[in-house]
């Protein structure tokens, strides 16, 4: 489960990785502890791995800091990222996610809207263990954006002319945000403090951004073996994304197409690639990797935690899942 941040956990010191696995411990316990049905739904998505980037990004912020505050603050984030995971799949209608069928794919609507909630009200649980009002401000302030970010994404749906600038600002809220609190967090609970929160919280919006787009090339490009999730998804259920953005305007004939088969989404994903929209995305994803170093030289930092930041930056772009 650490392959994805081992490399980051290598420069940025064994007390990173030690947060990590009491975080690993701690998710586990939150999950089994309410009861079999949820327990189960919400082991399952918890045991099928994700790359752990959110807490990772807490411990990093927080710079030398270690405690049993930062590692609630860590699983929090993982807890509302994975709530938010199993009601997206739900609105995007998504059959796989980390390699297994998503909670809507094999339980149903029902039980996935109870297991997001579960892991959603688990996650403010650790924060207000934590005492720390700054903290649950941080992640209630991301979790009302991610909703405001989806219904976004719903509100556009099927709609052929999207901005690249509303695309952004739906990727800000959708993504930016959780990235940011994850790094407000570790400011806040870690030796950095309050004074470097807000900084920190905009690096954190910048690889946030770099990481959606370069997720919805994921979407286009897979290959679903590594990424854990099915090819063109996004077609699918109309979510237009920058690389769809951008290929429409190569091949405006594209914003007629709506598939509704897998079959016909892949061979839609072969299309969209065709016009060279994946390349222009992705540099459009290191132009927010750029930003969000350029944040970093100013701050008072030791040298391992440079390092790392820098790192998980790159990382956003050079991944498979
Ligand atoms: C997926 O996030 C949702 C997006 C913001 C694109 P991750 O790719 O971090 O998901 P896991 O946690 O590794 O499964
Ligand atoms: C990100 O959007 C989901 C959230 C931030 C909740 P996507 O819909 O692109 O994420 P994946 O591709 O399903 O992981
Ligand atoms: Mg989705
Ligand atoms: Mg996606």
């Amino acid at each position: 489960m650490t392959t994805h941040v081992q490399p980051v956990l290598d420069v940025a010191g064994d007390h990173v990785a030690r947060m990590l696995a009491r975080t690993e411990e701690l998710l586990e316990e939150i999950a089994s502890e309410h009861g079999a049905a949820l327990g189960q739904h919400a082991s399952s998505t918890l045991a099928a791995g994700g790359k752990r980037l959110r807490p990772v990004l807490v411990f990093v912020c927080a710079g030398a800091a270690e405690s049993t505050e930062l590692v609630r603050a860590g699983a929090a984030v993982e807890l509302l990222h994975m709530a938010t995971l199993v009601h997206d799949d739900v609105l995007d209608r998504a059959p796989m996610r980390r390699g297994r069928p998503t909670v809507f794919w094999s339980a149903g609507r029902d039980a996935a809207t109870a297991t997001g909630d579960f892991l959603f009200s688990r996650a403010f649980g650790q924060l207000a263990a934590t005492g720390s009002a700054a903290a649950v401000r941080a992640l209630s302030d991301a979790s009302s954006s991610l909703a405001r970010g989806e219904l976004m994404q719903r509100d556009d749906a099927f709609a052929t002319d999207v901005t690249e600038e509303r695309y952004f600002v739906r990727c800000t809220l959708k993504t930016g945000k959780l990235f940011e609190a994850a790094c407000r967090l570790g400011a806040v609970l870690g030796d950095p403090g309050e004074e470097a929160a807000d900084a920190l919280g905009r690096y954190g919006d910048r690889i946030g951004l770099a990481f959606q787009v370069f997720d919805d090339v994921l979407d286009l490009s897979g290959p679903p073996d590594q990424t854990g999730k099915s090819r063109g998804t996004d077609l699918l259920d109309g979510t237009a994304t920058l690389p769809i953005i951008y290929a429409r305007e190569v091949d405006p004939g594209l914003r007629e197409e709506r598939p509704s088969t897998t079959s016909a989404a892949e061979a839609l994903c072969d299309r969209i690639a065709a016009t060279g929209a994946l390349e222009r995305a992705r540099e459009r994803a290191l132009e927010f990797v750029a930003q969000a170093k350029e944040i970093l030289p100013p701050l008072q930092l030791a040298d391992n935690q440079r390092q790392a930041l820098t790192l998980v930056a790159d990382g956003v772009v050079e991944r498979y899942s």
